[in-house]
Order: C-alpha cells, then sequence, then structure tokens
C-alpha cells in the first residue's frame, strides 16, 4: 500500500468509491473541480492500480475542513484510514494550521471511533444537516498547540 496525492488518474475509481460510501455521491466534475482548487489536498492508498481509500482536505488561512474519507469495503480494518488521516496531521502541523475539524453523520460508529482515536473531540451538531436520510452531523475537531 502506497499513499500519494490523487490525481485525475484517480477520478473514475473515486466515483465509484463514493458511490459505494455516501448516499449523495460526488460526480467527476465535482472531484476535478476539488483537485483543480489549489486551496484542496487529495491523499489516495493505492494498492497497485487499485484505488483502496481517499481523504480530501481544504485549508482556509490556518484552518482545515476535512472533506471526505473513504476506504474500499474490502480494504478496511487494515488501518488505511488512520493512516491517511495521520499523514494529515503531520501536513497540517508542519504548515502550522491552528485545527482540522469535519463534519460525521451521529449514526457512524465507525467514521466516529476513527476520528476519536485519532485525537479529534466533539465540538457541536448541525440538526438536520444530511439528507437520504435526514439526520444531525457531528462536529469533530483536532487542535493543535505551537510548541
Ligand atoms: N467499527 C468500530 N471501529 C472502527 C471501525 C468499525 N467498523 N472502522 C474503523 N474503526 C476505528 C477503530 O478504532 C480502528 O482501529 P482498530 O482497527 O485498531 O480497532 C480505527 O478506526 C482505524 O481504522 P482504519 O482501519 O484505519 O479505518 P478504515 O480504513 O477501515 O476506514 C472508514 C474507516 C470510516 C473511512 C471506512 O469504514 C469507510 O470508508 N466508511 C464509509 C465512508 C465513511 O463513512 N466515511 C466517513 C465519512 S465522515
Amino acid at each position: 500500500m502506497e499513499l500519494v496525492k490523487l490525481t485525475a488518474d484517480h477520478i473514475p475509481q473515486m466515483v465509484e468509491l463514493e458511490k459505494i460510501c455516501f448516499s449523495l455521491p460526488w460526480t467527476a466534475d465535482m472531484i476535478r473541480s476539488e483537485l483543480n482548487n489549489p486551496s484542496c489536498l487529495y491523499l489516495a492508498a493505492v494498492d497497485g492500480d487499485t484505488l483502496a481509500g481517499y481523504i480530501g482536505v481544504q485549508t482556509v488561512l490556518d484552518e482545515g475542513y476535512i472533506n471526505n474519507v473513504a476506504v474500499r469495503p474490502e480494504y478496511r480494518r487494515k488501518g488505511i484510514a488512520a493512516a491517511l488521516i495521520s499523514l494529515l496531521i503531520d501536513e497540517a502541523r508542519a504548515i502550522g494550521l491552528a485545527f482540522m475539524t469535519l463534519e460525521v453523520r451521529e449514526s457512524n460508529a465507525p467514521a466516529i471511533a476513527l476520528y476519536e482515536k485519532l485525537g479529534f473531540t466533539t465540538v457541536g451538531r448541525r440538526k438536520n444537516y444530511y439528507e437520504k436520510p435526514r439526520e444531525d452531523a457531528i462536529l469533530m475537531t483536532i487542535f493543535f498547540t505551537k510548541e
């Protein structure tokens, strides 16, 4: 398994992975515009030619907003999401971000457990944030202190 920068070559597999993972998946056009956005960083976990997982973050000044994390079902529980987030955390510290934050469905126990394990804490809730099905979002943040 290798962690690399996600490129346009990965878009077809990313579209497939979005459809597997999310009820409102991103389209190829949406992904392309993310990849062309200089404030976004997307990382991929690749196994040969297979996109096993990916993560994306957008930075605004010294704040990081994690957009999406997804791992193919057959590659789950192997530490891939944890490796991708850990790499982002290292990068975030290196460039001096104050925090990274994300939203997660309140029913998404695997993702919440993952973020807690990596140091994110619950900081709030957005009522009825998600559709299909309608559900609250839990806001989780990891804060970086400057040494
Ligand atoms: N149940 C309980 N805890 C889980 C879990 C599960 N199904 N999956 C991950 N975790 C927690 C565990 O603490 C795990 O450590 P452990 O395996 O040593 O117990 C830790 O997270 C790291 O797991 P990891 O193997 O790195 O996660 P993953 O590569 O399987 O990916 C998701 C986790 C959530 C990204 C993956 O399940 C996924 O793609 N889900 C669908 C998309 C999604 O919900 N994305 C998040 C949107 S906010």
